[in-house]
């Protein structure tokens, strides 16, 4: 049986010959570079590569997105058509055949981490991507992950993987954990520019993880384990999760003052030292500050102990949402109508302004929890046309067209995420009433949530 025929479980020698002549590949720039997820955080990177003339093969198991990239198209807004045709001259092409792995020098895998139906971390892509690649994994290869995951992952699940076919991190491979910190809608920040955090399983794996990522990335940030860049990544998320958990508590009591907290906000924000704003919404959205946190809840449980910062944010930003639909009651009560049989729309869909991401968006949810108390309910959102495709939501709508007319149409407006495009002068003079979760908007018919 041959090192690289798929099923090869052969112990091989370790040998670091392989390793030196992908460090020769790497310096010479000949390396070939496979990116496993093409999605938010895969295909940004692999075009990243392909940018900077290196070789990109991109791996995923959704052929239908496979074949929009081979096509020299885009599915993701922010990401043109024009940019993968570049990538495509440049050599980029993606495939559902992970038989091709055999062919590339390095694995990056950028695939799903999300929770389960229990609230408890899911790697069941990670580690079924990662199974899928190693009948194909040969010496001299490196594998690095990039998905959020709790501390120890790369050491846990991947290592043990590795070592079961041969594989030694260090001599004959090298393993690596690099998190992504894309921001989908950042313009200010190109992948080129972000630091990169990375870890790796020895100092070898660390030389190699470091030469050929700063091939594409300009600083690199080494640290001395996969777990503590495992832990970086996580604390990133979590600062942000605990401090939006603060500003949304911070909101209500605000509310029940009578204070405007987007005032207090900018007040406190003139503070020239050690005062970060943050600004309170309708609950968290997005792949990764809902469920990212939980990862480390779930581990710290291991060692016997309860995150409770993680926990009562996470309280607080799941309740925003039915918070903001008792505001809307409130307001449609004042009007002397009933959420039941109101015509209500939901401006913003995606989780955060200017970009297509609707993923775990609160917006989604505020629709459903006001269609289960009897609205008319719709949405307009210019960056989701159509009402995506959910697992716990199920809305069949397009998003409406903003006339005057229709605006004035509805007996009520959520304002859900402040999207550039939104003309909010127009929004503020046409509407019969407005909730807004942004603070965005001032105006007689507007109710502040
Ligand atoms: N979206 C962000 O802004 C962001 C930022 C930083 C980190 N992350 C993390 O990066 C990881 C990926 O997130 P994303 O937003 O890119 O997810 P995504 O859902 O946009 O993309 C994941 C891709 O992986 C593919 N996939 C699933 N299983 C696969 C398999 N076995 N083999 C190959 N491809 C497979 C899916 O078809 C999809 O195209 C997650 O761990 C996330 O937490 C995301």
């Amino acid at each position: 049986m041959s090192h690289n025929e798929p099923g090869s479980a052969d112990v091989r020698r370790p040998s670091s010959a392989s390793l030196d002549l992908l460090a020769d590949r790497i310096h010479n720039r000949t390396c070939h570079v496979g990116i496993y997820g093409l999605g938010y955080v895969g295909l940004p990177l692999a075009l990243r590569f392909a940018e900077v003339g290196i070789r990109v093969t991109g791996f995923d198991i959704d052929k239908q997105k496979v074949d929009i990239l081979n096509g020299g198209n885009s599915y993701i807004e922010r990401i043109t058509s024009e940019q993968v045709t570049a990538a495509q001259n440049a050599g980029f092409t993606a495939t559902c055949d992970f038989a091709l792995t055999t062919a590339v020098d390095i694995q990056i895998v950028c695939v799903p981490t999300p929770l389960d139906d229990h609230h408890q971390p899911d790697l069941s892509y990670v580690t079924g991507t990662v199974d899928r690649i190693l009948p194909y994994f040969r010496e001299g290869q490196i594998l690095s992950l990039e998905s959020t995951t709790w501390p120890g992952t790369t050491e846990e699940l991947l290592e043990p993987r590795l070592r079961s076919k041969g594989f030694i991190p260090g001599q004959n491979c090298a393993l690596l954990y690099s998190p992504e910190r894309e921001d989908p809608g950042n313009t200010q920040y190109r992948t080129a520019d972000i630091p990169k955090v990375i870890g790796g399983i020895t100092p070898r794996c660390l030389e190699l993880g470091i030469a050929f990522y700063n091939l594409a990335i300009t600083t690199m940030i080494p640290v001395s384990s996969t777990k503590v860049a495992e832990m970086s990544k996580l604390l990133e998320n979590i600062h942000r999760a605990v401090n939006i958990g603060l500003v949304n508590e911070m909101k209500i009591v605000a509310d029940k003052m009578g204070i405007n907290i987007h005032e207090v906000i900018q007040a406190a924000a003139t503070k020239p030292f050690g005062f970060v704003p943050y600004t309170p919404g309708p609950g968290l959205g997005g792949h990764c500050i809902p469920i990212d946190p939980f990862y480390l809840t779930w581990k710290a449980k291991e060692y016997g102990i309860n995150t409770r910062f993680i926990e009562l944010a996470g309280e607080i930003n799941h309740y925003m949402p039915h918070w903001v639909v008792q505001k809307v009651a409130d307001a449609l009560n004042e009007h002397g109508k009933a959420v039941k049989g109101s015509k209500i729309l939901v401006l913003g869909l995606a989780y955060k302004k200017n970009i297509d991401d609707t993923r775990e968006s609160p917006a989604v949810e505020i629709m459903a929890l006001l269609q289960e108390k009897g609205a008319h309910v719709e949405y307009s959102d210019p960056h989701v046309p159509t009402f995506p495709q959910k697992r716990d939501y199920h809305f069949d709508l397009k998003s409406v067209e903003l006339t005057p007319e229709a605006i004035a149409s509805y007996d009520c407006l959520v304002l859900a995420t402040d999207h550039d495009a939104f003309e909010n002068d127009i929004l503020v003079k046409r509407a019969q009433l407005i909730v807004d979760t942004r603070g965005r908007l001032i105006g007689a018919n507007v109710i502040n949530a």
